[in-house]
């Protein structure tokens, strides 16, 4: 479905309104604030990644990353550069994290999470509860022990992630394709295994969207699908705490996207939930599939985000299949362009309210400060709102070696950023420098009821 023509007024009318420019010149005072009403420069340019595309709209745009891969620069280059989220391909999931009962480890998922939120990107968890990649000790296992066992797994893994992620996938891969449940050990402990999973996940860490999360459950006319909806429709109606549902979009191995794509996902969103699209590739990277695919997904408000199953070719599961957006040299393909055109023209994911919400009261600049003698000027403009958050768009100035200090009043705090290397001092502070990209960039502000905007400081070096 196209954008109209109004929608299109509304996002440039958002994205003109409101700048802010604090300059950072040695010469000036420390705490001018200049108020104009001009477009900020750049501010209605086509993002030129997927993760800033994405976050335009208020999604992100995100891949899976394994550990294994992370000394490859070629592969670390594009990754830190193109994606705003990060899902642990296989360092997460139950084999990894408890290879003997009770027993924990976290270094590979950890490595993954600290290089994701070190850049800037957000992380989803992958997964709690599953019948594969099981540790032996949890195969061999069945009954109260196994129920317990894995009550026990979503309790302590969830602890030690408290607070860090964006999503759980609390259950994967959970039905057969008629609809049904899938026999495994956990359905073996009894039909309420999966709630039960939910109202642990829900209880260990309240502040984490949890998530069911599956394959062919794409196509609105499957068994399949229609059985997770009423799994998910049936935990809605009993209050069984669930917040999203994750399509894992794998149209490879002699599947494709199916005509009734977006009405499943609108479907799912009307239940209440969020929707992803998490594990996606498709056979030979057809551009019209990624094209549709990604167009579905904006044309659904709570449709929140698409990640990649991988950022090369040569990355895949499905290698053979070449299903991805970079090919095994890094270039980008056409797929890739189809899909950053697709996120660049997409609606936002909640409709804006006709007037945008901007700062109760105005904001102090810190001192500027310029040590190696060149000045810099970061200047603030509004981009899209939703109820719980705001974005900011960032346009830095001046010399080509910044160092913007971005403070923000508690207790809002920042849930995304795109397009520079950040670092956190602490929660309320950020530090941006630039990642070789140019000098346009952004956050996502959960303002918690404080809409006051962020104070921002430039320095040059
Ligand atoms: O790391 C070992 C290596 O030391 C060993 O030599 C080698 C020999 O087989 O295996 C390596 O582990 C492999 C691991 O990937 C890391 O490459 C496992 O055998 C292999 O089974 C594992 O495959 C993963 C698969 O899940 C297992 O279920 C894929 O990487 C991963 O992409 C895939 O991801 C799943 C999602 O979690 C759920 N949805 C489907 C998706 C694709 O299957």
């Amino acid at each position: 479905m196209a954008e109209s023509s109004s929608d299109l007024r509304r996002r440039r009318w958002w994205r003109s309104t409101t700048t802010r420019v604090l300059a950072g010149v040695a010469s000036v005072a420390a705490t001018a604030t200049v108020l104009v009403t001009a477009p900020a420069p750049g501010a209605d340019a086509a993002a030129s990644t997927l993760g800033a595309a994405a976050a335009q709209t208020g999604r992100y745009f995100g891949t899976a990353i394994a550990g294994s891969r992370l000394s490859n620069s070629a592969y670390t280059t594009i990754a830190a550069r193109e994606f705003n989220m990060v899902t642990a391909e296989n360092e997460m999931k139950p084999d990894a994290t408890e290879p003997n009962q009770n027993q924990f480890n976290f270094s590979a998922g950890d490595q993954i999470y600290n290089w994701a939120v070190s850049r800037g990107m957000k992380v989803r968890g992958h997964t709690l509860a599953w019948h594969a990649q099981q540790p032996g000790w949890m195969q061999n296992m069945g009954g109260s022990a196994l129920r317990s066992a894995m009550i026990n797994h979503i309790q302590k893994v969830m602890a030690h992630y408290q607070g860090k992620l964006a999503h759980w996938d609390v259950v994967n891969e959970a039905f057969n394709e008629d609809g049904s449940r899938r026999q495994s050990n956990l359905q073996g402990t009894g039909n309420d295994w999966i709630e039960v999973a939910f109202r642990t996940a829900r209880a260990a860490d309240p502040s984490t969207k949890l998530c069911y999360n599956d394959y062919n459950i794409d196509n609105w006319n499957y068994g399949k699908t229609q059985g997770v909806y009423r799994m998910v429709q049936d935990f809605k109606a009993r209050g069984v705490p669930i917040d999203c549902v994750g399509l894992q979009a794998h149209f490879t191995g002699g599947s494709s996207v199916p005509s009734s794509f977006q009405t499943t996902i609108s479907s799912f969103a009307a239940l209440g939930v969020d929707v992803a699209l998490t594990e996606v590739d498709v056979t030979n990277s057809n551009t019209s599939q990624y094209q549709a695919l990604t167009q579905a997904c904006m044309n659904v408000a709570r449709c929140v985000g698409i990640t990649v199953w991988g950022v090369r070719d040569s990355d895949s599961w499905r290698a053979n299949e070449s299903p991805l957006l970079f090919d095994g040299n890094g270039n980008k393909k056409a797929a890739y362009n189809s899909v950053l055109n697709a996120l660049n023209a997409g609606s936002p994911t909640t409709t804006p309210t006709t007037t945008p919400t901007g700062p109760t009261t105005s904001t102090t600049p810190t001192t500027p400060t310029t040590p190696g003698g060149g000045s810099c000027t970061a200047t603030l403009s509004a981009g899209q709102s939703w109820g719980d958050r705001y974005n900011l768009n960032v346009s830095v100035s001046g010399s080509s070696t910044w160092t913007v200090t971005m403070n923000v009043p508690s207790p809002a705090r920042i849930s995304a950023t795109w397009n520079i290397n950040a670092s956190w001092p602490s929660s309320q502070v950020l530090i941006a420098k630039p990642n070789g990209n140019g000098n346009n960039w952004g956050v996502t502000i959960m303002h918690n009821g404080n809409r006051n905007w962020p104070s921002v400081s430039c320095s040059a070096s």
